[in-house]
């Protein structure tokens, strides 16, 4: 079974923060970042909740998709920045879409979270249980960016991307991975407790999670750097073996928008053409789980998708997580 994208969208906020801002912020410069991430801007909230900006890349997929959102019966939501504990982004999604009934949860697989949530969905597709399922990719990054850190606060900014899926005709196969020895990696911690009975302390059981400060993310750069060069090949690899298809039949990829040299990377140990890899990091930086399904929105809305084209989506982040899925375009 393969599974049919009937309806994309995408979200971003009004406010662009450019290099040159950051160079007015931070000790860097515009030739720093462009040359080592590829990054020119950004697009920062202004005040739009996670859930508002999710809600909006839904509705233009549903309106894309020509659906009541009353046929919505799951939905499934991607962040590692949700505006609450609980309830889910899902939830909230749900909420603003004016959904009666559908079953709501969030994932989190990092930047790999759309291509974790689509394997999630096609598997409940596959098993009859439901029918019409909205994924929506919604992040707040800079509500864990530490503006004073240099080598994280350039990277990151803010934005969503919604698909709608149902049951396909065509090809899928996909390869979910990890290493959850490199969880320390990236990470950003929530507070200790404040209970009246309990020590309110926590021994992370290494020191440099002890030392962090809460809610701002950490990230050694250089190692998840070498992880993702040899992930993302890795993971469209097997993906393609699986599907009993060889790498250069994939029409477009689709690679988390971290860092442009990665992907630079990627094309060279797969031996394909640059065309055939979507870049827009230029634009966004790292939206984190929303940059695949906003690509996806992009290319589908510029015309760019075929019938039958193989589109292969690979994604890696915190966790250390990383995926790649291949399917036919319906
Ligand atoms: N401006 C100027 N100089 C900087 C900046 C900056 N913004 N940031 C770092 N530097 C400096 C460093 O301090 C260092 O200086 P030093 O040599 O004097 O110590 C120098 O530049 C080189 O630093 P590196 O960390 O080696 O730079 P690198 O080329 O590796 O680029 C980067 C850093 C962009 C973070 C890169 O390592 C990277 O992209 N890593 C992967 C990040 C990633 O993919 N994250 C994905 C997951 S995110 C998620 O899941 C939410």
């Amino acid at each position: 079974m393969g599974i049919n994208i009937i309806g994309t969208g995408m979200f971003v906020p009004d406010v662009i923060a450019g290099n040159e801002d950051f160079a007015r912020i931070v000790d860097t410069s515009d030739e720093w970042i462009t040359t080592r991430t590829g990054i020119k801007t950004r697009h920062i909230t202004n005040g739009t909740l996670n859930f508002q900006m999710g809600a909006a890349a839904a509705k233009e997929a549903v309106e894309e998709a020509g659906i009541d959102p009353q046929e919505i019966d799951m939905i499934i939501a991607t962040t590692v920045t949700p505006d609450c504990l609980t309830p889910s982004l899902a939830c909230l999604v749900g909420k603003e879409l004016g959904i009666e009934s559908a079953a709501g949860m969030d994932l989190n697989a990092a930047c790999a979270g759309y291509v974790f949530a689509l394997d999630v969905a096609k598997h409940y597709l596959e098993s009859g249980e439901f029918e019409t399922i909205l994924i929506v990719s919604s992040e707040i990054i800079t509500r864990m960016v530490d503006y004073s850190d240099r080598s994280t606060c350039v990277l990151f900014g803010d934005g969503a991307g919604a698909t709608i899926v149902r049951k396909g005709e065509g090809m899928y196969s996909c390869a979910l991975k990890g290493k959850p020895q490199g969880a320390d990696k990236i990470f950003t911690k929530l507070p200790a407790p404040n209970n009246p009975f309990g020590k309110n302390e926590f021994d992370w059981g290494n020191d440099e999670m002890n030392a962090a400060p809460d809610y701002f993310m950490q990230m050694a750069g250089n190692e998840v750097y070498k992880f993702a060069t040899a992930a993302m090949p890795e993971a469209v690899e097997i993906a393609a073996q699986k599907a009993g298809i060889g790498v250069s039949e994939i029409d477009m990829i689709i690679p988390h928008q971290a860092n442009v040299r990665i992907v630079n990377t990627a094309i060279k140990r797969l031996k394909l053409p640059k065309e055939r890899f979507y870049v827009n990091i230029q634009e966004f930086g790292n939206i984190s789980s929303a940059c695949i399904p906003l690509a996806l929105a992009q290319l589908s809305h510029q015309g760019r998708l075929h019938k039958g084209d193989k589109i292969c989506l690979v994604g890696f982040g915190a966790g250390l997580t990383y995926g790649a899925s291949i399917f036919e375009w319906e």
